[in-house]
C-alpha cells in the first residue's frame, strides 16, 4: 500500500519524507488556504520535496475553466496530479486529461456508483472520503470494500486512494481490502509507528544492556 500525506504544511512534508514512508501528497483548497502561501508556489515547493504524485485541485466548476486551470497546474512539475471534483464537468475534464496522459485524482467520492463513473472516465485515482461518511453515521470503510470489489471485477486501472482518514485502523482496514493508497494527516502517519509494547520492550532491553557495561562502538 502506498502512503500519501494529506497536508500543505511543507515542514511536515519534509520531516515525514525523510522517513521514507511518503509516496505522494494530496492537497485540497482548504489545506492550501491554511498554508497561507501562493498556491502555485506551494505546489512547486511540495513537488521539489516529494517525487511521487502531488495532487493539486482545480477550483473552477465548468469544464473550460477547469481545463485552463489544469494546464497551468500541469506546467509546475511532472509529478503534479490534477484533482477534480466528482461532478459531470469534473469527470468530463478527467476524461480529456486522462486521454492526454495526465494523472487525475477524482475527489469527493461518497458512493460506489460515483467511483464507477470515475474509473470509466480514466481516473488515475479515486478518492472516497471515509471519515466524512463516518461523521454522518455511515460506514466509510464499507464504501472502500465496495469500490475495491467493483474495480477488481472489471480490472479497472484506477487506484483506490482512501481519503479523509481519521485514525490508523482506517489504514489497516483499507490495506486488508487491498486499497492501493491511503492519504492521511501527518499526525496519523506518526501514530502508525507507535505501540506501547515497543516502548516498554525497548526500555527493558536497554536497561539489561546497560548492566553489561559494554558498548558496540
Ligand atoms: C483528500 O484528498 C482530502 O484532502 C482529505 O482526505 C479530506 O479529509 P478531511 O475529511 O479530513 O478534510
Amino acid at each position: 500500500m502506498k502512503f500519501f500525506i494529506d497536508t500543505a504544511d511543507i515542514k511536515e512534508i519534509k520531516d515525514l519524507a525523510a522517513t521514507g514512508m511518503v509516496d505522494g501528497v494530496t492537497t485540497n483548497p482548504s489545506l492550501a488556504a491554511k498554508s497561507g502561501k501562493k498556491f502555485l508556489d506551494l505546489i512547486a515547493e511540495i513537488c521539489a520535496v516529494v517525487p511521487g504524485p502531488v495532487s493539486a485541485e482545480v477550483t473552477a466548476l465548468d469544464y473550460d475553466t477547469m481545463m485552463k486551470e489544469a494546464a497551468v497546474l500541469k506546467k509546475i512539475a511532472k509529478n503534479v496530479t490534477i484533482k477534480v471534483p466528482l461532478t459531470p464537468e469534473g469527470l468530463k475534464c478527467c476524461k480529456s486529461l486522462s486521454d492526454d496522459g495526465t494523472m487525475v485524482n477524482v475527489t469527493l467520492c461518497f458512493s460506489p456508483a460515483q467511483a464507477l463513473l470515475a474509473a470509466k472516465a480514466g481516473a488515475s485515482f479515486i478518492s472516497p472520503f471515509v471519515g466524512r461518511l463516518d461523521d454522518i453515521g455511515t460506514d466509510g470503510m464499507a464504501l472502500i470494500s465496495d469500490i475495491c470489489q467493483i474495480y477488481k471485477n472489471y480490472s479497472f486501472k484506477t487506484e483506490v486512494l482512501v481519503a479523509s482518514i481519521r485514525h490508523p485502523m482506517h489504514i489497516v482496514a483499507a490495506a486488508k481490502m487491498g486499497a492501493h493508497v491511503s492519504t492521511m494527516p501527518p499526525s496519523t502517519l506518526r501514530q502508525l509507528f507507535n505501540h506501547p509494547l515497543t516502548d516498554k520492550g525497548l526500555k527493558a532491553f536497554l536497561e539489561d544492556w546497560a548492566k553489561t557495561g559494554q558498548s558496540i562502538l
